[in-house]
């Protein structure tokens, strides 16, 4: 057996720690403890890893033998914190009432945290209290949970508020049982681990921080069932797990209920409590307390207490283990799913806290890493807590800065990195003092000791780095050295590479870096040392990492030449290592000026410092000798401070009077900026003193800066943002300040000189721009305006954030300066200095965008690409994205042609394929970036093909973009090209690239749209119109859930292809249809699409989609959990309307699922098929609060009715769970009326249908006919109202919509021409449903009505009146929706005003209105009103408003004169002879009609006798289209229908109706 160690917890050994120790655990509670009855509880997890099972058969084995007499129960709860609950814990403690459970029994709860907390309340309170032992499954319950004997449940008002004290028999924990932990659970842990380390154990903190890197390789290494070989971690995370324990339990020890030392424990606590309220249960508990802990240890810094080098120390920690160490963390983000948490209820969350002194707040403050502050937690006032959580501060008038002080910024990255591989290659310990913690200082350290080059530790609790060096002796090492983007690093490391040796039979090794990384340029670096001897080999991009080193090689040493014009990395880089080639290096920079020299100089002087000194040519320019030989290390070397930094304390300096020195940078420095005080600060009349290491300004008293007519900055062109806020508060009116040689700034973080003019003037100063430089009018301080919210936008840029927090302090009130952390480049604690070090009052900010709640945004004018193979219809449906968004197309290929002014085939054939995607990439780019508004952005169809443009694609997704993949069946697209002469293409060869591309188009896409097959121009019509739907769906325009009675229909086909016919009927009265992909012949993802596609072009319902699942009553394997998962992000890339998820899927993928919807809504679904739960089991109030936890939109519950009984049961409820929609049936015969009841989105079926897709599933017709028995659904009466009415077709197409849909009412005529009669005898009735108005009543009947549509005001008519809820009636206008519709459906799409389409009105009675009204909603620009008289025509015109654009056209001649047309309504009588001269005008306008790209000119006659009219026929005669006005009738009707029933009946049945003479 394993070996087992004992921790002692309050006086006995009662923690048990090892691996694999289960027969000890086991022996050991039945020796020891006697019982009646032992039981096991835990939670499905568990139990699935298969611990249950083994426990169980330990424990029956040793009983057997031991105690024969006793018994064994368990009993497995549902996992997660939504478990965690009163009600849960009620059903184990029914649990073993119910199985005669007595006082001793002994409970073992096996388990994490969950259950350790909930188990041991159970045996706390049980029979008033029953003995239990502990055994800790989770790496978190391990080391933090099950010690100290804190139990709790949770409430819906907070986690963990009722519970007590209740001490475990023993604490066993096996760390074996880790092996079977989830990856992210595992992380989770961690965090815990890293806090105790933190606040207790400096020596425990430095080991785990280098083992960081095997740790996250061993536990991302996981075995196909899912568990993971710790063999190689074993003894480390013993350790760690003991070094916690051993930590808690002695504190625990001293202060078992929380007087004080037991608060330290809380260290990350108090924040992150708070987050983890808010961010439950998407985020767990350890990554709350990750970012906490760095949070209140900033907190520390800012109080002055904690050095910036340990809060690094810690982040890095944190992060390297997988923890995110920011609410900004790109993976935290997403599993929140956009919530967000304001600063203001993080304040009020943390006001809770069980720590607090009344209303004081107490967070626990680190001195150093391993030790706090105070033996307790610390008081801290809420505005400093608010300044740390905050994104945004506001500096405060600095109203008492200090007399003199001195700062020591942080140190000079450049240096840093410098200093790093000068003492990693040098012999001896060096101790470096002032590095700048930084990505590249990371890397670097990280990939030295990887080498074995250097051993490296720390002092000062971080502060200093000690590098003991091996004299260059670097071996090669087996993994890649991974470098992320970190620039500086890889250029020096790949010199280094070639000095390392083989290890044995490893003779390469390999460095790489971050995507971003495999782009960035290291190939002349790469020449140079190649041809010195090197062997190096690019994996992937040709000139970017990711190489591979052969080692042993070395360099061979003689004349190197170097192209460095490039980057003076490259330059540094050889010269570092130069000393150790064979022979003595002359490193010759070739190809023309070298650029940064003066970074060059200060590689060479450094390399001095480490006693190598180079000489310069004296025949040769840019030539430098190197000897040969070895770095010795001096045994300090203290990092000179950032130069670019220091400009921000001696501004402040002059700008308050104060006086101020920085010690470790003065004239000998080699950074450029070095020279700011002499050359800028003095002139504008600071008192400068500068040695050869310190420098001290001394302002003028304040209002006393002099302008500086001109300096040029080229040296130092970083500080030139400092020096502008100086000029700015430089009193004199005569005098600008200009600063020039800065151009390179407008090409950094941002345009600095733009950012610098614009967020000046928001303190009154005027700047203006010159090509390389900036001129600023200074004014007297007093006169600085305040600039008003939001404040000073810091462009993510920290120079501009630390600049403009200096002229914050002089402006009359409070700034807000944004985006605060952007100072963590270069100065994390910038914000603390200005704080502690200057006096000033600063106070956090909660950002305006942070506080908003809406989680998705709409893509606004964010320009759309659509990329696609040729001849996939990128160009047909990137006009109607265009017209849907008023968008403008630009073809990508076209601008191509534009630019490089020859055909893309004839650029092909002379430059190649290669060169051109390389051109392609280049010019997309552009685009990307100057188009980034208001555009389609149509690709060719290769641009996939390269790497490079892929990688354009993805990051423009990232960004929040649209990547648009559109694509049609293979085959048709074959047939299509092969019909286009122009494209000659082969099948095989188009084929062949569609299987090399397919892969690649998904990777750069985020939506994806199917064409099928359209055998006719009716199909490509609807085809139109459903793309239309899905561009409004995923541009943010979805269908809103329903908000009355509402149905969806379930199919249940193999292939949608067979029913398309049957399609439309089978929605009739439906609001929703979904798509049971699981019943579907193939779940590829290509037919699952084609699908989808199918499905919107035959029906205009929102869309379900639904995989389900065998265990809850699908045909969906249960077990493929990859394919469900990217079935469904095939889904949301199809921008369907609804999602099911089913809620027993694994919570890794429903989380990472539900932050992935954009605007598709998910159902979280639970279907008990089984029929196990009775609605009053605790699973579906778990169900429940775990969809709540997922943000569900709506919530489906189907349970399985055994009795009537189970319905009374399904009511209850229903009305007890009102938070979310709630979509709750029965299955089964019994259950069939709570399909009746259910209001929303009950599941159907229809007779067409193969099968019905559950058992009691009903049609619509029964269901309302039922809901009509049992008094839901009461019958009413409708009407057509006004005179004459007796040839109406109204009563007999209403009538039969009713009996087609089981609806209970009736549809009258009404004959008469008085509204007081309406109103007395249909409009008092009790059972008035609604009624269609006809002449002469359309304008009268306004009279009688409480409110009116916005249609009906404008039209200034009523055709519809309707009972409202609350009393009183609605007047609505359907006709103008009967001419509207009826263009739709010819293929007309709804346009953007800018698309300038002009219509034309005929005539100028009601039914225009109506028209003009349809027209202008419709899109038209401009709208001709013909007729005969005037007079009539301007009384139509001057009745809508002049936004509808409307020109009275009387004469043929004005006629001739009118811009083309596209669209006319006629609404003259069909049968009346029409004059000549109308006539006349109609034909020009006939005559001059306008194709559209999308469609044909189209005219509507509102008249319907004859059913063909004189001016239809003459339409068509002139090549136009032309709709007869039986549909115009059907179309109002289907609307009006819908309005009195809310529901929708076949098109099909009204025009029947309607036409039927
Ligand atoms: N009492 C205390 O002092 C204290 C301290 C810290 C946290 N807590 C509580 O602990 C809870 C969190 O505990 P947790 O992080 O252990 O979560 P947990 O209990 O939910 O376990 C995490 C997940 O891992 C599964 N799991 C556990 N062990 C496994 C294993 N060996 N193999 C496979 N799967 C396994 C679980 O089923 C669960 O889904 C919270 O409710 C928190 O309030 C209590
Ligand atoms: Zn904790």
């Amino acid at each position: 057996m394993s070996s087992v160690e004992t921790v002692e917890i309050l006086g006995s050994k009662t923690i048990h720690v090892g691996y694999s120790i289960q027969s000890h655990i086991v022996s050991e509670i039945v020796r020891n403890k006697a019982s009646s009855t032992y039981v096991i509880i835990t939670d499905s997890n568990i139990e699935k890893a298969g611990h249950l099972a083994s426990y169980k058969a330990k424990f029956l084995e040793e009983l057997a033998v031991s105690r024969p007499e006793s018994r064994l129960l368990t009993y497995v709860v549902s996992p997660g914190e939504a478990n965690k609950t009163r009600a849960t814990k009620e059903s184990i403690e029914d649990y073993l009432l119910a199985s005669g459970c007595v006082r001793d029994t002994f409970i073992i709860a096996i388990g994490g945290g969950i259950i350790g907390d909930m188990i041991g309340f159970v045996a706390a309170t049980f029979m008033r209290g029953v003995r239990f032992v502990q055994i800790p499954t989770t790496l978190l319950a391990m080391v933090d949970s099950s010690i100290g004997g804190k139990t709790a449940v949770d409430t819906p008002l907070g986690k963990n508020f009722i519970g007590s004290f209740w001490q475990p028999d023993y604490v066993f924990v096996d760390v074996s049982f880790l092996e079977t932990l989830p990856e992210r659970e595992f992380i989770n842990g961690m965090a815990e681990v890293i806090k105790t380390a933190a606040i207790w154990d400096e020596v425990e903190f430095t080991r785990l921080e280098q083992y960081s890197k095997s740790f996250l390789e061993v536990i991302r290494d996981r075995k196909a069932d899912g568990t993971v070989d710790l063999t190689p971690l074993r003894d480390h995370i013993l350790k760690l797990v003991l070094g916690s324990i051993r930590v808690k339990a002695e504190v625990v020890s001293l202060d078992e209920r929380e007087g004080g030392l037991r608060n330290l424990l809380n260290f990350g606590h108090s924040i992150g409590h708070a987050y983890e309220a808010i961010l439950t249960p998407q985020a767990l508990h350890g990554e709350c307390v990750s970012v906490g802990a760095v949070k209140e240890a900033e907190l520390s810094r800012y109080l002055g207490i904690l050095s910036s080098a340990a809060v690094s120390r810690l982040s890095k920690c944190l992060s390297s283990y997988g923890l995110p160490i920011s609410l900004d963390d790109k993976i935290l983000k997403s599993r929140v799913n956009g919530k967000t948490c304001p600063v203001d209820v993080v304040l009020k969350k943390m006001a809770v806290d069980k720590k607090n002194d009344g209303s004081k707040k107490k967070v626990v403050l680190l001195k150093e890493i391993g030790a706090c502050y105070e033996p307790k937690a610390s008081v801290v006032s809420d505005q400093d807590i608010r300044v740390v959580i905050s994104d945004e501060v506001i500096v405060h008038p600095f109203v008492s800065p200090p007399k003199k002080v001195e700062v020591v910024p942080p140190g000079s990255k450049s240096i840093s990195n410098r200093a790093l591989i000068l003492a990693a290659l040098g012999k001896g310990e060096c101790k470096i003092k002032n590095l700048l913690h930084s990505d590249d200082t990371g890397f670097m350290l990280k990939a030295v000791a990887a080498l074995n080059g250097a051993t490296i530790s720390w002092e000062d609790s971080g502060d200093t780095v000690v590098v003991n060096g091996n004299g260059g002796d670097l071996i090669a090492c087996p993994e890649e050295l991974y470098l992320g983007n970190a620039g500086t690093a890889s250029r020096f490391l790949t010199s280094v590479a070639a000095l390392v040796k083989s290890n044995g039979d490893l003779n390469t090794i390999v460095l790489t870096g971050n995507a971003r990384m495999q782009e960035r340029p290291n190939g002349p670096l790469v020449d140079a040392l190649r041809n010195n001897g090197s062997e190096i080999t690019y994996l992937n991009n040709e000139g970017s990492l990711p190489v591979r080193v052969k080692t042993g090689k070395g360099l061979k040493g003689g004349r190197i030449e170097l192209a460095a014009t490039i980057s003076s990395q490259y330059v540094s880089s050889i010269l570092m290592c130069a000393p150790y080639a064979s022979s003595p290096v002359t490193l010759a920079l070739v190809g023309g000026k070298p650029i940064s020299q003066l970074y060059v100089d200060m590689t060479i002087k450094m390399m001095e410092a480490f006693g190598i000194k180079v000489t310069q040519s004296e025949t040769e320019p840019y030539t430098y000798h190197i000897p040969q030989g070895h770095y010795v290390n001096p045994a300090e070397y203290v990092i000179e401070s950032d130069a670019s930094s220091a400009t921000y304390p001696l501004a402040f300096a002059a700008m308050t009077g104060t006086e101020c020195t920085v010690p470790n940078i003065g004239s000998s420095s080699l950074q450029g900026d070095a020279r700011f005080a002499v050359d800028v600060l003095r002139p504008m009349g600071c008192h400068v003193v500068q040695t050869e290491t310190s420098t001290t300004v001394q302002g003028p008293p304040v209002g006393q800066l002099k302008a500086l007519p001109q300096v040029d900055m080229e040296p130092m062109t970083d500080a030139f943002l400092t020096a502008t806020v100086v000029a700015a508060v430089a009193n004199d009116p005569k005098q600008t300040t200009t600063i020039t040689g800065i151009a390179n700034q407008r090409v950094k973080e941002c345009n600095r000189i733009e950012a610098m003019r614009v967020q000046l003037a928001k303190f009154g100063v005027v700047a203006t721009e010159l090509p390389d430089g900036i001129v600023i009018h200074g004014i007297d301080y007093k006169n600085l305006k305040t600039p008003e919210a939001p404040g000073i936008h810091s462009y993510d840029d920290h120079r501009v954030a630390m600049s403009f927090s200096l002229l914050a302090g002089l402006a009359p009130a409070p700034v807000i300066i944004q985006e605060r952390n952007c100072t963590a480049k270069t100065w994390p604690g910038w914000w603390d200095t200005l704080h502690t070090t200057f006096n000033a009052t600063i106070d956090g900010h909660e950002s305006s965008s942070s506080s908003a709640t809406s989680t998705v945004v709409n893509n606004g004018d964010k320009s759309v690409v659509v990329i696609g193979m040729r001849g996939a219809g990128k160009s047909t449906l990137s006009k109607i994205v265009s017209q849907v968004l008023n968008f403008q197309v630009t073809d990508l290929d076209k601008v191509f042609e534009e630019k490089e002014n020859i055909g893309i085939q004839d650029f092909i054939r002379k430059h190649g394929w290669e060169e051109f995607r390389v051109r392609e990439e280049k010019i997309t780019k552009e685009c990307l970036s100057t188009l980034r508004t208001g555009h389609v952005l149509s690709t060719g169809g290769g641009i996939v093909e390269s790497a490079a443009s892929r990688e354009l694609l993805k990051q423009y997704v990232k960004d929040g973009g649209i990547v648009l993949h559109l694509h049609r069946d293979i085959e048709e697209t074959v047939s299509y090209l092969s019909a286009d002469a122009t494209r000659p293409a082969y099948i095989e060869e188009i084929q062949a690239v569609w299987k090399r591309r397919e892969c690649l188009y998904k990777e750069c896409s985020n939506s994806y749209f199917f064409s099928p097959h359209c055998s006719s121009d009716d199909e490509f019509k609807t085809l139109n119109a459903s793309f239309a739907n899905f561009i409004r769906t995923i541009t943010g325009a979805p269908a809103p859930i329903p908000d009355s009675r509402s149905f969806f229909v379930c199919l249940t086909y193999k292939n949608l292809g067979d029913a398309k016919s049957d399609l439309p009927d089978i929605g009739i009265g439906a609001d929703a249809i979904e798509l049971r992909v699981d019943h579907l012949a193939s779940f590829d993802e290509d037919f699952v699409g084609e699908q989808v596609s199918i499905l919107r072009n035959h029906s205009s319902l929102p869309i379900i989609f639904t995989i389900r699942t065998k265990s809850q009553g699908g045909l969906f394997p249960d077990d493929d959990i990859a394919k469900i998962e990217s079935l469904i992000l095939l889904a949301f890339k199809m921008g369907v309307d609804y999602l099911d998820l089913e809620l027993t899927l694994p919570a890794a993928l429903l989380d990472s699922v539900s932050s992935k919807r954009k605007f598709t809504k998910i159902i979280g679904s639970h279907h008990d098929f089984s029929g196990t739960l009775k609605w009053n089991n605790v699973e579906w109030e778990n169900r429940y609060a775990l969809a709540k936890g997922l943000n569900v939109d709506l919530v489906k519950f189907v349970g399985t009715a055994t009795t009537f009984a189970d319905n009374i049961a399904l009511e209850k409820f229903r009305a007890d769970h009102t938070e979310i929609p709630l979509i709750a049936i029965n299955m089964g015969e019994f259950g069939k009326m709570s399909r009746v009841v259910n209001p929303l989105l009950t599941p159907i079926t229809h007779k067409a249908l193969p099968s019905a897709s559950a058992p009691g599933q009903l049609t619509i017709q029964e269901i309302n006919e039922a809901a009509n028995l049992i008094g839901l659904l009461p019958a009413k009466k409708f009407y057509v109202v006004g005179t004459p009415v007796g040839h109406s077709r109204s009563p007999a197409l209403h009538n039969a919509g009713y009996k087609e849909l089981g609806l209970p009412h009736s549809f009258e005529l009404f004959d008469t021409g008085s509204v007081q009669e309406v109103n007395e005898k249909l409009f008092k009735s009790p059972t008035f449903g609604g009624c269609a108005v006809t002449i002469p009543l359309k304008i009268d009947v306004i009279d009688q009505l409480s409110e009116l549509s916005d249609s009906a005001k404008t039209i200034g008519a009523v055709n519809t009146v309707l009972p409202l809820a609350a009393g009183g009636l609605r007047g609505d206008n359907t006709d103008w929706i009967g001419v509207a519709q009826s263009f739709y459906k010819s293929g007309v799409p709804k346009l953007s005003k800018q698309a300038g389409i002009s219509g034309l009105v005929i005539g100028a009675g009601g039914t225009s209105r109506s028209a003009i009204y349809a027209l202008n909603q419709m899109g038209c620009s401009t709208i001709y009103l013909l007729g005969r008289t005037a007079s009539k025509l301007e009384t139509v015109k001057d009745h809508f408003p002049s936004s509808y654009n409307i020109k009275v056209v009387t004469t043929a001649e004005q006629a001739l004169g009118a811009d083309p047309v596209s669209v006319i309504v006629s609404t003259i009588p069909g049968y009346s002879d029409l004059d000549s001269s109308l006539l006349e005008s109609i034909t020009a306008f006939l005559g001059n009609g306008k194709s559209q790209s999308l469609f044909q000119p189209t005219l509507m006659e509102a008249a319907y006798k004859p059913k063909v009219t004189h001016i239809m026929k003459t339409a068509e005669e002139h090549g136009w289209k032309t709709i007869s006005g039986y549909h115009m009738l059907a179309n109002q009707a289907e609307e009006q229908f819908k309005l009195f029933t809310g529901m929708s009946v076949s098109y099909d049945l009204i025009y029947n109706a309607v036409a039927a003479e």
